[in-house]
Parts: C-alpha cells; structure tokens; sequence
C-alpha cells in the first residue's frame, strides 16, 4: 500500500464513498454507452493508490535509474557508480558561469543541450504522474537528484532573457578523443541561441523542461520552484518573439541534433506553462492561431527528441480528461485529444489504424540508428493515456469500427517492455544490467575504459578497439536496439545499435514507472 493511503486518516472512508458514487455514475455511462456500442462495456478498475509492485518492472527501474547517475557531469555528490569521479569542472569558464552540471549526451562527452533539455521534461512528466508509484519502489528521491542535476545546469546556461548556451564542447575535437570524462582534456567551446541567432525549439524545449520541473519542486522547494518558473517563462516568451531553429542559425549543429522545426516545441512549452501556472493565456497560446498553425492535427507522429506533437497531444488531453468546464469544453482542446487517440489507434497492434512500422514479434520499429526511442516512447504515452482513460472512468477509445479499453493499451506498452527486457527473438535484454544476457560492448568511454588506465585522448582508442567486453558496466544504459530483422551486434564500434543515451534512459524510466504498479494515475497536477 502507498504512502497516501497510511498518511491521510480519513482518505479511506472518502474512498469508499467516492467508489460508490462511481460505480452507480459508471453503471450508467456504461448502460448509455451500450446503446450506441453493442461492443464490451467491462467495468474499468477503479482508480487508487499504488497496489502490487511487479518484481520485474522494480528491478529493471532500478537498473534504468542508474544511468542518469553514470551520465552525471561536474562535481558528483553522493556518487553511487564507483567508476566514475568528477569532471568537466570547468565547463562554463569562457563565459563566466558554473556548466559543470548536466549530464553526457550518451557515449561521449557532450552536454547537448536540445536532448538534454527534452530528458528533464520527460524525467518531469513521469515523476508527475507515477512519483507516488516510483516513492513505492525508492526510486522518487533519485529521479528527483537527477532530474534537479539537469535543471540546475539549465538555470546557469540561461545567461540572460534572450540567451541559452545550447551546447558545451566541440564534437568535432571530442570525437578525436577516446578518454575517460575525468581525464578530458579537450576544450569546452560553448554555443549560444541569442536575438540574431535565435532557436525557438530549444529555448521552447528548455522552457518546457523548466516549467514541468517547477511543478515536481513546487511541494519540495518552493523556492527552487519559483526560480524554475521564472526561467521557464523567460525562455518561452524569448522562444516565441525571436522565432527561428537553432539548426538553420548554427548549421553546425544539424549532424547530431537536428531540428526539424519548431512549432511542436512551442506547444509542447505552452501546454508546460499552462500546467505549471494555470495562466489562460498559455491555453490560448495552444488553441490558437499557433495551434491551426502547428498542431497538425489528425496526423499521428513519433514522439521524440525532435518531435514533442504526440507528447503535447496527450498531455493536452490531460485538461480535456481532468480540467474545468470552461477548458476542457474548448473545441479545439478535443482536436488535440482526437488527435492523442489517432496516436494510440496507430500503436494499438489490433487496431484498424495500426501501423505496419514493427518488427515480426511486434516491436515498433521506426528507423535503425537509436531503433529503441520510438517504441519505448510510445508506450510511456499508451501507459499514460491508458491511466487517463481510468481515472476519469473512459471505458474505450473508437479506431475508426473497433473499440479499445485501458487494458488494451497497457497490454501493448508491456509489451514493448517486455520486449526490451528480453522477450525477443534474440532473447536479449537491452536494458544493460538487467537480467542475465545484456550487451557486454556498450559504446560508452568511461565504461569501456578501466578506472586505473593511464591512457589519454589519441591513445585511449585501443579501449575502442579492444576486444575483451568493457571492464565497466554502464548500469541502466538503454542501447540503440535491434535491426528491423530483430538481430543486434554487440559490438563497441557499432555506435548505431550499441549507443546508449541519456533521453532513451528518460523514456525507459518512464515507461516502467507507470508500469511498476497496477494503479492510475495521481491527479497531481490538474
Ligand atoms: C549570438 O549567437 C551566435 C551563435 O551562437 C554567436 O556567434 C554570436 O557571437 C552571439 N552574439 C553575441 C552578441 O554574443
Ligand atoms: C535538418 O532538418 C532540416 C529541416 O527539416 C532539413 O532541411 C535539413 O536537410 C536537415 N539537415 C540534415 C543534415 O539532415
Ligand atoms: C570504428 O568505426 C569508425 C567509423 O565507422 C571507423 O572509422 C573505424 O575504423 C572503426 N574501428 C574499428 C576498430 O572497427
Ligand atoms: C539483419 O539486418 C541487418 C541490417 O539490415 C543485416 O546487416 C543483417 O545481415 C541481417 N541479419 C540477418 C540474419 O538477416
């Protein structure tokens, strides 16, 4: 039993009343219902606090939990991974400010600020509807420590209103390097977004991660909170005024973190801002003009580092399912839900609308580098709509004859789970440190590199090339994945298949934080 259920004395009673209450209110929506359906009207569990743990998701979510500390950049404190130490203390000095923080992008020592932002917005999310879920299996206080270690680098690298460092280090010089981060030597440029070169996605998207973070600290630390809300509105206004992507103001930056555009990211930070102040504007801001502008709706997309769309569908939904009257009855408020549905019609395997995007055993699989961010997104949405559906006692979604309940859509995000943690054709967890067959040659420098080694920049490459298994284990790293043909290649060279990064551990922790426990969501942040 949670926390909630011991703490509050009189919670119980309420309870009872209140599934009273709607089990009659749901025995006629239900009776109603069946008029127009003749299809299943099974009554949906009724929403509560956590109840029984699944082992399997525990375990995996503590494994998962761990790479965001491997990830960690800057002075560690309490460091629990005993092969790594402190680096990158001076990132920030070019331009007087303490960047020591954040977290590596994945195997090499990049701080990238576009998914790095986008990995403490979705860190927020899951922390905001399943906290209560993650407190149960002591894994709340950590997500919270490594989401604030992110959130902490963000608040530094806005140096004023209208400019963002975007990226710490040169990938070009990093790249020629083969070392541990606590061994670096290479130089730590930094990159800026300012009014002549501005990047609407990445100040909207940090803005989103500042905006969702206040509302995690807002019970915690109030004042932290209030910080981050400042930022956040800072970060969007400047977004919004000086309207452009940062891939076309710094070309340079399109070989790793490409920015196909920037409208989704200013909904995505308008739907954030929203939640975190309540202020109608933002709401307006969604279902205006910039809504017909960008929302796109009726088209499902992938949710991504790039693409925050399917992100901001359901999270809009969140208003349609939970708000007042006077928003959750806009018009356009329900394209955006219709539109969350398309998505989940699209992922549902029975569905009319299914895609055909997966692999033979049933694993979404949309493209070959990083294969795994797709489908374990995508279930982090499914789970999240699926608890939607329950708490507000939605018995079904319509794809366009069938119907599909909540269960249905958890069916399919445990699947893409299970699949992760090793129900695959090649009976292989992608999950390192989870089960008993993971990948042994991450492409990960510090953990291929042995904490003793003498080696430096150019001669660290024989830990590259070597061909024993790396004599670290990069704990909670989630690989790129598998080949359309559900084959993978363990090997440190194969950056493709074999690179972890810090937004798949987002998604992961996510997705099994929803998945850990049978309960739906807490509406927290209504
Ligand atoms: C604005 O950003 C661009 C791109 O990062 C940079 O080259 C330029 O120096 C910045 N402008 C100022 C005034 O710092
Ligand atoms: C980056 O994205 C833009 C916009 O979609 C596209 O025009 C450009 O070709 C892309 N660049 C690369 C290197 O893929
Ligand atoms: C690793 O991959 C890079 C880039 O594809 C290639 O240049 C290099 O030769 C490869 N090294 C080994 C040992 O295969
Ligand atoms: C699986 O697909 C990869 C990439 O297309 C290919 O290189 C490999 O040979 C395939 N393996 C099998 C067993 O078909």
């Amino acid at each position: 039993m949670g926390e909630k259920s011991r703490s509050k004395g009189g919670w119980c009673g309420w309870l009872l009343v209140l599934i009273v209450a709607a089990a009659i209110a749901f025995g006629i929506f239900v009776t109603i219902k069946k008029k127009h359906h003749a299809s299943k009207g099974e009554a949906a569990p009724v929403p509560g606090p956590p109840g029984a743990v699944t082992k399997k998701y525990a375990d995996a979510l503590h494994a998962a939990m761990q790479f965001l500390d491997v990830q960690k950049s800057g002075k560690l404190v309490h460091n629990k991974i005993p092969w790594r130490g402190d680096s990158a203390l001076d990132d920030g000095s070019p331009a007087k400010v303490d960047l020591s923080k954040g977290m590596y992008d994945a195997g090499d020592h990049m701080k990238f600020g576009f998914p790095m932002a986008y990995t403490a917005t979705v860190l927020s999310w899951s922390i905001l509807e399943y906290g209560d879920q993650m407190k149960v299996v002591n894994q709340l206080e950590p997500a919270q420590d490594s989401l604030r270690w992110i959130t902490d680098y963000l608040v530094n690298a806005h140096l004023s209103d209208n400019v963002l460092i975007i990226q710490v280090g040169d990938p070009d010089a990093d790249h020629k390097c083969w070392d541990r981060p606590e061994d670096m030597t290479e130089k730590r440029p930094l990159i800026q977004v300012n009014t002549s070169f501005p990047g609407s996605d990445v100040a909207a998207e940090t803005a989103a991660a500042m905006a969702s973070a206040s509302l995690v600290f807002k019970p915690i630390d109030s004042t932290y909170s209030d910080l981050l809300l400042k930022h956040a509105k800072q970060l969007f206004t400047f977004a919004d005024k000086y309207r452009g992507s940062y891939s076309m103001s710094i070309p340079e930056v399109q070989t790793y973190y490409n920015s196909t555009g920037y409208g989704d990211e200013l909904l995505w930070a308008a739907s954030w801002l929203y939640h975190a102040t309540k202020d109608k504007s933002y709401f307006d801001y969604v279902t205006g003009k910039n809504g017909e502008e960008y929302a796109n709706w009726g088209s499902p997309t992938w949710f991504s580092w790039d693409n925050k769309l399917a992100g901001t569908q359901v999270l809009l939904s969140r208003i349609s399912f939970f708000g007042s009257k006077d928003t959750s009855n806009s018009a356009t408020l329900q394209k955006y839900r219709d539109s969350a549905e398309a998505v989940m019609c699209g992922l549902l395997p029975k569905s009319p609308t299914a895609t055909s995007s997966r692999t033979d055993s049933g694993l979404i699989w949309i493209s070959e580098w990083n294969a795994l961010q797709h489908p374990v997104a995508s279930a982090f949405l499914a789970v999240v709509y699926s608890d939607y559906m329950l708490s507000s006692r939605t018995a079904e979604i319509s794809c366009d004859s069938d119907s599909f309940t909540p269960a249905d859509l958890r069916k399919f995000a445990t699947s893409q789970a299970d699949y992760v943690l090793g129900n695959n054709p090649a009976k292989l967890s992608y999950l390192v440190g989870y089960g008993d067959n993971y990948p042994k040659f991450v492409h990960h420098r510090g953990a291929s590199i042995p904490m003793d080694a003498k080696t430096g920049c150019k001669d660290g490459f024989q830990w590259l090339d070597s061909d024993k298994p790396n004599p670290n284990v990069a704990a909670g790293a989630l690989v790129g994945g598998p080949f359309l043909n559900e084959t993978y290649i363990d090997s440190r060279n194969n950056s493709m298949q074999a690179e972890p990064s810090t937004y798949n551990s987002a998604v992961i922790v996510a997705l099994l934080s929803g998945l850990v426990t049978t309960s739906s969501v807490v509406q927290s942040f209504t």
